[in-house]
C-alpha cells in the first residue's frame, strides 16, 4: 500500500513515508512506534447513528484531533466500507491483494499490520476497504459474528489511549459487532425529525446488543448535534430544543455548518484542530468542547 490521494489534494505536501520503504518495513516501523510509551488504559467509543450524513465521520476525525492535542494516542477505526475516514487522511484503502480489516475481523488475525500513521502526531488510522460491504453476511456465516470485532479491538487496546470507531449508517451485524467491542457511544444527530428517530432506534439497539453479549456496563456518553444552521425556522428550533434537552441522552455539544474550514482541513489530510492554527476560526473549539463534555479529556 502507498499513501495516496483518493480525491485531488489541493496543495498537498505528500505522504511522510520514504518511497523506498517496503510494506514489511512500514509495518515493523509502525509496530515499533506503538510499542513505545504504551498507555495505562484505553477507552473505545462508537460514533454512531443509523441515519446517514449526520456528521459521524467529520466528528470522529475532529474529535480525534482534539484528543491528540492533549497528547493522547488515538486510533481512528474506519468501520465503514465507504472509506470516508480513510480517504480523509489520504490513505489508500487496502485492495484485493492487501490484508484488510474484514479479513482480520473474520479470521481473528493480528490487526497491527493494518494500522497507518497520519500526518498528525498521535493519530493513527485503521483503514476500511470495499470488501467490508459484505462483512455483515460474512459475520453471520461465522455464527459468532457479534463477538468478532471485540476480539480485534481487544488486541488494539494496549497501544492506544482512545479508539474512536466511525460506524456506517446501519443497524446490522457489522455495526452490532463493532458496538459490542466498544465501551461507550457518542450518537451523532442533525436537526431533523428523522435524526431523532435514528437516536431512539440507536439507543434501543445498544440495549439489544448489550443484552445479547451480557454486558450492563455500556455508557452512552451523549449526543452531538451536527451541521447546525442558525437562524433556523420554528419547526427546526423545536427539534433542536428537544435534542438539547433530550430526556435520555445528554447533549455534549453541536457543530455548526462550517464547510470551508472542515473541508479545507480534510483536503490536507488534517483535523481542523491541526489546520491553519493562526486563522481566526472557531470551528476547532466546538470539537474541543465535545471532547471535554464527553469526559474524554479534562477541560482546558
Ligand atoms: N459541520 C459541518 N459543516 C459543513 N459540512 C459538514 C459538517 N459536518 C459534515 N459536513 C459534510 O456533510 C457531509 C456528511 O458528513 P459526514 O460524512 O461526516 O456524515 P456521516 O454521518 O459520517 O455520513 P455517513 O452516514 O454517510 O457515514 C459530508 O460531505 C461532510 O463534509
Ligand atoms: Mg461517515
Amino acid at each position: 500500500m502507498t499513501e495516496t490521494t483518493a480525491a485531488p489534494t489541493i496543495g498537498a505536501q505528500g505522504g511522510e513515508k520514504p518511497p523506498e520503504e517496503t510494506e514489511q518495513e512500514r509495518r515493523e516501523r509502525v509496530r515499533a512506534i506503538l510499542e513505545q510509551n504504551k498507555p495505562d488504559e484505553c477507552r473505545v467509543v462508537a460514533m454512531c447513528n443509523q441515519k446517514g450524513g449526520v456528521g459521524k465521520t467529520t466528528t470522529t476525525i475532529n474529535l480525534g484531533g482534539s484528543l491528540a492535542e492533549h497528547g493522547r494516542r488515538v486510533l481512528l477505526l474506519d468501520g465503514d466500507p465507504q472509506t470516508n475516514l480513510t480517504d480523509a487522511f489520504r490513505i489508500k484503502p487496502p485492495g484485493p491483494n492487501d490484508l484488510t480489516q474484514a479479513q482480520v475481523v473474520i479470521d481473528a488475525l493480528d490487526p497491527i499490520p493494518l494500522i497507518r500513521e497520519t500526518k498528525v502526531p498521535g493519530i493513527f488510522v485503521l483503514p476500511a476497504s470495499l470488501d467490508m460491504a459484505g462483512l455483515s453476511s460474512d459475520l453471520r456465516d461465522t455464527g459468532t459474528g457479534l463477538t468478532l470485532y471485540r476480539t480485534m479491538i481487544d488486541k488494539l487496546r494496549e497501544f492506544f489511549d482512545d479508539i474512536l470507531v466511525d460506524q456506517r449508517p446501519a443497524l446490522d451485524l457489522d455495526t452490532d459487532s463493532q458496538l459490542a467491542g466498544t465501551d461507550a457511544a457518542i450518537i451523532m444527530t442533525d436537526v431533523d425529525e428523522w435524526a431523532m428517530k435514528g437516536l431512539t432506534r440507536q439507543l434501543a439497539q445498544h440495549k439489544k446488543v448489550m443484552a445479547r453479549v451480557q454486558r450492563d456496563d455500556y455508557d452512552v456518553l451523549g449526543l452531538v448535534i451536527g451541521r447546525v444552521q442558525k437562524p433556523m425556522g420554528n419547526f427546526d428550533a423545536e427539534v433542536y430544543k428537544l435534542l438539547q434537552n433530550h430526556p435520555r441522552v445528554r447533549c455534549l455539544g453541536e457543530v455548526p455548518i462550517r464547510a470551508a474550514d472542515l473541508k479545507e482541513a480534510r483536503n490536507k489530510g488534517l483535523p481542523v484542530t491541526h489546520y491553519n492554527k493562526t486563522a481566526r476560526s472557531d470551528t476547532a473549539g466546538f470539537f474541543r468542547g465535545i471532547a471535554s463534555n464527553a469526559g474524554l479529556v479534562k477541560a482546558a
